[in-house]
Formats: structure tokens, sequence, C-alpha cells
């Protein structure tokens, strides 16, 4: 393809680092579609005729057929996607073939490819993540009452509803939806046209292959078009925040599971056993929920890195930009089905996590919230009273409201019998019904907006 200027072939080694074939052969379906569209284009501008064009179609489809049908063959020799289609498209119809690469480089071919199928990408996960979102919703939806310690420092804090805690993460992948739509406008735009790097002498017409393309635009700076590689990034950066919150979730799967905390059971297709102890059931997708997050993240860092130092335009370290890409959005999707999977089928044992609560001490805070509203007493000194409150419960090995009333006066005097009211863990969740609270109420009004923008109703 570019014999001309050489006398001697490269080496075997020179093949094969230079071959992105073996990865870039997944490009294949954006690699024709761009192809078709530059060709039609170039009809439409007399660049080409007419029959030319419709034999350089012909000839395309043939070889999508193809591959669909027996893969992509995988010759170093030709290098990548776009030489390996050329180079049968020119088996196929004869040197007509050559007239499909007039006024267009592999630069922006790339560029417009990899845009086109990090644009595929990122639907699919909207559409993984959309099912996320509906599973942890019916699933507060249906916990909106169960009550579960909430912690801080992985130590009882509050009581807080199941349904709080997996809206919680119902926000944190509205985020992420957020940030993958907003990924897919930014990227929006057809780099297809900008040639090598300066653009090109022919009369091409690039809002007419942006437009067949579905991109809202032509990029501005064919230089800026055929090395930037921010929509890749945008990506990544998007998906290793994704995956961060998955892996969060998993981290709480993996606690709940464990036979002291004994919150939940996990459904048993996500879970596996163990080749010598019988009794064991191991929450493995979460762990490689967990686990796999480290390798997007290590996939964004992999990518900002190849791009650091590079002067403009095109340098060949770009083409290592696919394999990041390709690994984090498998993975991604992977793990947001196995989450999606683990919500839905999970058990929740909402009587061991309502013991937990009420073990824990979780209502401390109640009481000397009800001492600062019942007794006037400044929350400081509350707090204090409080505190003696919990380690006499403590050394009784009692709940706080096990105290009888005459313990709680020996330890201050204005308590009376109504804190017995504010110290069940109901009592609490129903008091925290502050906008975004834990109370039931505020939890099923977040849900009902929810499942509303969702279009789950
Ligand atoms: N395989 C290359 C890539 O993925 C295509 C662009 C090649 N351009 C070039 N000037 N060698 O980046």
């Amino acid at each position: 393809m570019w014999g001309g200027r050489f006398a001697d072939g490269p080496s075997a080694i020179m093949r094969e680092i230079n071959a992105s074939i073996p990865f870039d052969k997944a490009l294949w379906r954006q690699d024709i579609a761009a192809s078709r569209a530059h060709v039609a284009m170039l009809a439409a501008c007399d660049i080409v005729t007419d029959d030319d064009a419709e034999t350089i179609i012909d000839g395309l489809e043939k070889i999508a057929a193809e591959y669909e049908a027996d893969g992509v063959p995988e010759n170093w020799d030709l290098e990548d996607i776009h030489m390996t289609t050329e180079a049968r498209l020119a088996e196929l119809i004869g040197p007509v073939a050559g007239r499909l690469h007039t006024a267009r480089s592999r630069n922006d071919q790339v560029a417009t490819d990899f845009r086109l199928w990090t644009r595929d990408t990122i639907d699919q996960t909207l559409a993984g993540l959309q099912a996320l979102q509906c599973a942890l919703v019916s699933r507060a939806d249906e916990h909106s009452g169960s009550i579960m310690p909430g912690f801080t420092h992985l130590q009882t804090a509050q009581p807080v509803t199941l349904g709080h805690h997996l809206m919680a993460y119902y926000e944190m992948v509205s985020r992420d939806v957020a940030r993958f739509t907003e990924a897919r406008a930014r990227l929006n735009q057809s780099p297809l046209g900008s040639a090598a790097l300066a653009g090109t002498g022919f009369p091409i017409d690039r809002e007419m292959t942006a437009q067949a393309l579905g991109f809202d635009a032509p990029t501005a700076n064919s230089l800026d078009a055929v090395s930037d590689r921010d929509f890749a990034l945008d990506f990544l950066a998007a998906a290793s925040q994704c995956a961060l919150h998955l892996s969060r979730l998993a981290e709480e799967f993996v606690i709940w599971a464990s036979q002291p905390f004994g919150f939940v059971r996990m459904p048993d297709a996500l879970s596996t056993g163990s080749s010598i102890m019988p009794q064991k059931k191991n929450p493995d997708a979460a762990e490689l929920v967990r686990g796999h997050a480290g390798r997007i993240v290590g996939c964004h860092t992999a990518l900002m890195v190849t791009m650091k130092g590079l002067p403009l335009a095109y340098s060949k370290d770009m083409q290592d930009d696919k394999p990041p890409v390709f690994e984090a959005a498998g993975l991604l999707q992977l793990c947001i089905a196995a989450m999606t999977g683990m919500v839905d089928g999970a058990d929740f044992r909402t009587e061991r996590m309502r013991q937990a609560a009420e073990l824990g001490y979780a209502t401390a805070t109640d009481l000397a919230d009800w001492l600062v509203r019942e007794a006037d007493i400044p929350f400081r000194e509350a707090h204090h009273i409080t505190g003696a409150a919990v380690k006499l419960a403590e050394s009784k090995g009692a709940a706080l409201d096990e105290l009888s009333l005459t313990e709680l006066q020996d330890i201050d005097a204005r308590i009376d019998d109504r804190v017995y009211s504010a110290l069940s863990v109901e009592a609490s969740v129903a008091a925290r019904a502050s906008y975004g609270g834990t109370a039931p109420d505020q939890v099923r009004k977040q849900v009902a907006k929810a499942r509303q923008k969702l279009g789950m109703d």
C-alpha cells in the first residue's frame, strides 16, 4: 500500500509491532459505514463517477456479508482493518477500489470509525445502566420501610432504610448516565474529510458525510480532528467513575453476605462454591466487579499516559488507543449486567438488618435530639448525657430502650418516660423526614420520582 517508496519490505518484527488488525477488526462495521458515506459523497461532489461509486458500494456490501459470516481475516501484512477491507475490495472489484481512498487518509478514517464505535458502546452502556437503575428502584420500593443500620467508618451510626441505601446507588448511577450522555454529545462530530492532517484539495462535502453517519456536524479543525482522542478518554473517565460506583455496591454485597453480617443471601446464579469447603457460597461475581473496576481504571490511565506527550497531529502511538477502550467497554458491560442481576436477585434478610440496627445503639442520636427538643438542653451537653447512657447500657449488655427510667434519670433528671417513644428504630427513621432523608415517606417520594423518570409506571 505504500511500497512505492521502499526498496525492502518490513521485517517480521515490524510487521508484528505494526499490526493492529488483531484488535481493530472490531471496527469493521463502522469502517464500512464510513467508507459508504465517503464514496457516496465523492460521487455527489463529482469526484468519482456514479458508476464507480456504485461498484464500490456493492463491493463493500459483499465484504460486510463476508465479515458477518466468516469474521475478519487477520493478515498482518495488511496492518489494520482499513487496509484489510480495501485490499479485499480490490480483489473483488479491481482497480476501481483504489478510488475509494480519494480525499481521505487512514488518519481521519480511524478517527471516524473509532468515534462511531465509541458512540455505539455508549448507547449500549446507557441501556445497561437503565436496567440497573430500574432494578435498584424496584428493590428500593419494596424496602422503603425495611430498617437496617446505617454506617460511618463501618460502625453502626444511625438506623436507615434499605430503600434509602439502594436509592443512594440509584443517584450515583444517574450521575453516570449523565456523564455518558455528555460524553456522547461532545463526541458526536465527524472527523471524516480532515484527511491526513491538513484537510484536502478536493471539493468534498463534509456536512454530507457527517449527516450520513449521524454526526451533528463536521469537526472544525483538521489537525485536532485526526489527533483528538478526548472522546475515548471521556468515555474511559465516565467508565472509570461508573466502575467505582459498581465496585462500592459490590463491596457492600460482599460485606452483607458475610456470615457475621448475614444481611443478604446472594442469588445462586451469581455465586460459586468451594472445591474443598462444602458449606461455602462465595460472592465471586461481586468480587470480580470490584476487581474489574481496577482494570477499567487502568485502561483509563493507560490511554491518558499514551496521549500526554504527543505533538500534533497523528502519531502511531495513537493506534494503542483502541485496546484499553475495547477492554474497558467489555468489562464495564459485564459489571453492569452482574450488578443488575445481584440487585434483582438478592434475598435481603430484613430481620437480621433490623436486629443489627437495634443492637448497635443506632438511636443514640435520637436520645440526644430528644434532650435538645424536649428538655431544651444544648446539643453538646445532650451528646455527653447520651454518651453516659450508652456506656451504662453497654456495661449491662442492654439496648438503650432497655434501661429503666430510674437508670436514665440517675444520669440526668430531666429525662422522663416520653423518651422511650424516641428510642425505637422505627421512630428514628420516621423522624428523619428532611428532604432527601431516610424516612420511609421521603424514600417513597424519591422512588416515585425515579420510577416516573425511568418510565416504569
Ligand atoms: N491502524 C492505524 C490506527 O489504528 C490507522 C491509522 C494509520 N495511520 C498512519 N498514518 N499510519 O491508528
